[in-house]
């Protein structure tokens, strides 16, 4: 019996798939006895694919994404992520996996309300080995690249608007450079207008070839994927390719691939840097004038160097003095 029969799955697990989930079931157990949100889903996203998914409300779309993020462990069924059984990865591992490789976006933002804008978004940094005082420079990088001015990266970050708010949390999912960028309903919140500025973020995140996973209810948000995923009760129910195909847009193996190819900033730059007014389509309405060069900002902000996280392999030692600020001691 194959419940949620697998879509576009069938082939061989390749190196470019970033993920692979098959026969995936959650059940929630519930005073009013188990609840299954997922009754067996199958499907990959693959490297450099931008997937949207949509379905009703109760769906399982979170529970998916939960379980996606490496937030929540299935109750039964298989998750490659990157190739690796999740099921075999310890509590710290997955704490790891997540830190370093998976960049969220949630509907309600989840900032950390009493630290700053530029620490909420330095705060997965924190994990990795990127030097202290690099840490701070990609995070206003990231910052200016979304559109948030630096008089407000001192503000605590419930003391911003909600566009703003998501700005920031965008901002916080790319300054790690993750191999994977999952949104649960990053809109849902935003007015229209706010939306659209976060929606052009997703767009400018496609064009890099940045692997999404976003879910959304709005047709529009969903038109700019790759790829649409139905979900009901729980099933996969439809799949509709919008664009692409195959989904392998990035020929090398996963290990090897690093965003970073040398001509990819300039791609970027033209597609944002040329004209004024669409630079401040793509990249909001920030002011350029703020920036000594818009173009190498955007550069930084999604296209680090990974090399220069080596620079000095010392610097996890003063992980503590960071993690203070999240432990709200103030
Ligand atoms: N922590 C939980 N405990 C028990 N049941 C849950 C829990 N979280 C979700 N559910 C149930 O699982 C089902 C799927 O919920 P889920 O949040 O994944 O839906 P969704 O598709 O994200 O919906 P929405 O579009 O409203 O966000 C629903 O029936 C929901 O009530
Ligand atoms: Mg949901």
């Amino acid at each position: 019996m194959s419940v949620g029969k697998a879509i576009g799955l069938g082939e061989e697990p390749t190196m470019s798939r970033v993920i692979e989930i098959t026969g995936l079931h959650r059940i929630y157990e519930t005073a009013a006895g188990p609840t299954p949100a997922l009754r067996g889903v199958s499907f990959y996203v693959d490297k450099a694919e931008f997937v949207a998914i949509m379905g009703p409300s109760g769906s399982g779309k979170s529970t998916l994404m939960n379980i996606l993020g490496c937030l929540d462990r299935p109750t039964l069924g298989r998750y490659l992520f990157a190739g690796t059984d999740v099921a075999s990865l310890s509590d710290n591992q997955l704490a790891d996996l997540r830190a370093t490789q998976i960049g969220f976006v949630f509907q309600n933002f989840n900032l950390l309300s009493r630290a700053t804008v530029l620490r909420n978004v330095m705060l997965p940094l924190v994990y990795t080995a990127c030097p202290h005082a690099e840490r701070e420079q990609r995070a206003r990088t990231a910052l200016r690249a979304v559109g948030i001015e630096e008089e407000y990266f001192e503000h605590k970050s419930n003391e911003i608007s909600g566009g703003q708010m998501q700005r920031v949390a965008i901002a916080r999912a790319l300054v790690n450079n993750p191999e994977l960028i999952l949104a649960d309903e990053p809109t849902g919140n935003l007015d229209s207008a706010t939306g659209e500025m976060v929606l052009n973020t997703f767009e400018v995140l496609r064009r890099q070839h940045r692997t999404i996973v976003l879910i959304t209810h709005n047709e529009e948000v969903a038109s700019r994927a790759d790829r649409i995923l139905y979900i009901k009760d729980g099933l996969l129910v439809n799949e509709e390719r919008l664009r692409g195909g195959g989904g392998a847009r990035v020929a090398e193996p996963m290990e090897a691939a690093e965003p970073v190819e040398s001509d990819e900033p300039a791609e970027f730059a033209d597609e944002t840097a040329a004209p004024a007014d669409e630079t401040a389509d793509l990249a909001y309405d920030f002011d350029p004038a703020d920036l000594d060069d818009p173009a190498e900002t955007a550069e930084l902000a999604y296209d680090f160097d990974p090399a220069e996280l080596d620079d000095d392999p010392t610097e996890p030692a003063d992980l503590p003095d960071e993690g203070s600020a999240a432990d709200g001691h103030s």
